[in-house]
């Protein structure tokens, strides 16, 4: 099939990569000449394992351009990925969705096209796409006569850093629409994933254990909250875990044991019960906000959404009141701040824990030093008023340090020669923030271990 992606973020680019490696013909469409260029050079400009290779088995399907004339005109399937940023009132700022919709409508020529919302955006935002194409397609002195199109969600559920595996072979598809023929068109598109009829890439294989996909096939509403009520429901899960740790440091209780106990049930289900410093990066923070934000517009509260954020803010300062009650003065204190990332295997910094951290410590006088394997660059690039804190080095990170803090678990981490960098350290304290380092194994090698429970 013949499809248009546009926008080549996180989201956009997954697709549109994905459906190319599976037979369709993709055009990807970005105003930005700069990742234009890139992509079209084979480079991928996210930090996303295996995307690379993926681009390069996909080429001879691909195309990316800058021009909405090259990319809309003959899809069956147009994906608008663009960026929801927050507005100032917590909101999402959809200017871009509006502009990016009336840019399709300009060049829609195809019998029908089917085109999907696949960036998270408010419940009802389907209608108001479809409203948006509506009016400016009629405002088109050059309208083909045959030409229909419809509105669908297809939320995505990936997770950076493991983009690729979580589009070829998903927990399920879901696609919305209020128009029949929509289901039917993206119905046909996954066909290859829902049947699992396609060769893996081999730096992608097929998971043992998969089989079909199941597709959810449904009204547009349904789909687009299906998204936020997913993305919520891990949220508060990552939350109660923390609530509880909390509450097992005062009884004296093992968080670990805990966590492991309840989540064998499997009405309950072990993951995302790993407690610690909570939740980052683009989704939940914004999700549960933009969640929040359309209960109130039915004057309707969430108070469980609303208490996974206020539990997940108050990890974060949680973390330094552990290095504040072991050290009694944060002031002059050096402190190594280990992963800048929200998390492993990925260079995005968005709401990520250590930024709160390192501005926390700060703010109390200690000076810190913070290190991460790939997203050293980007913090610089985007953090200008952190940037001076970058240690290049893991050492550099534990130099003279009075306490470091694991807070993003990279493997980097997990397996280095921690007997050797305390030696580095003016007091060997290490505060856990993942609940990943082992308080029996770092004891050992000459730390005080510090977990976030206490
Ligand atoms: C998430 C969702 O998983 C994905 O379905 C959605 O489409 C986008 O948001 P992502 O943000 O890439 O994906 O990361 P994910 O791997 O889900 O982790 C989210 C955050 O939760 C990370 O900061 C992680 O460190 C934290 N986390 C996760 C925990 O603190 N404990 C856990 O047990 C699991």
């Amino acid at each position: 099939m013949k499809v248009c992606v546009v926008g080549t973020g996180y989201v956009g680019l997954t697709t549109g990569v994905s459906l190319a490696f599976l037979g369709h013909q993709v055009t990807c469409v970005d105003l930005d000449q700069d990742k234009v260029d890139m992509l079209r050079a084979g480079h991928c400009p996210i930090y996303e394992p295996g995307m690379d290779d993926l681009l390069a088995e996909a080429a001879a399907n691909l195309t990316f351009t800058t021009s909405y004339e090259q990319a809309v005109p003959g899809a069956d399937v147009v994906f608008v990925a663009v960026q929801t940023p927050s507005a100032a009132d917590g909101s999402p700022d959809l200017r871009y969705l509006r502009s990016a919709a009336e840019s399709v409508a300009q060049n829609l020529d195809n019998d029908f096209t089917v085109v999907v919302n696949k960036s998270t955006v408010p419940i009802g935002s389907g209608n108001w796409v479809d409203a948006i194409l509506r009016d400016s397609f009629a405002l088109r002195d050059d309208r083909p006569e045959q030409c229909e199109f419809a509105v669908a969600s297809n939320p995505e559920f990936l997770r950076e850093g493991n983009a690729i595996h979580d589009t070829l072979f998903p927990d399920r598809i879901v696609i919305g629409s209020d128009n029949p023929r929509s289901l039917e068109v993206l119905n046909r598109l996954y066909r290859p994933i829902i049947n699992q009829t396609f060769t893996a890439p081999s730096f992608a294989p097929r998971p043992d254990d998969t089989t079909a996909v199941p597709l959810v096939s449904t009204d547009l509403a349904s789909a687009e909250l299906i998204k936020y009520a997913a993305n919520a429901f891990l949220a508060l899960k990552i939350s109660f875990v923390n609530e509880i740790g909390q509450l097992a440091g005062k009884v004296g209780a093992d968080i670990t044991e805990v966590a492991r106990g309840i989540g064998l049930d499997q009405r309950i289900g072990s993951r995302f019960l790993q407690p610690g410093v909570g939740w980052g990066g683009s989704c939940f923070g914004k999700d549960t906000k933009a969640l929040i934000a359309t209960g109130a517009e039915y004057n309707y509260e969430m108070p469980i959404v609303q208490a996974a954020r206020d539990i997940n803010q108050r990890q974060r300062a949680i973390a330094v009141e552990r290095l504040q009650d072991e050290l009694r003065i944060l002031k002059g204190r050096r402190i190594g701040l280990l992963g800048i990332a929200f998390k492993p295997n990925t260079d995005d910094l968005r709401d990520s824990p250590s930024l709160d951290i390192a501005n926390l410590l700060i703010a109390r006088g200690a000076r810190v030093r913070l290190h991460d394997p790939i997203a050293g660059e980007r913090f610089k690039r985007e953090q200008p008023e952190l940037a001076p804190f970058l240690s290049e080095t893991i050492d550099g990170a534990f130099d003279d340090c009075d306490a470091v803090v694991l807070v993003t678990e990279w493997a980097q981490y997990l397996e280095l020669d921690w007997g050797k960098v305390v030696g580095l350290m003016r007091t060997p304290i290490v505060l856990d923030g993942r609940n990943v380092l082992g308080r029996d194994r770092m004891t050992r090698l000459g730390f005080k271990y510090l977990s976030m429970a206490g």
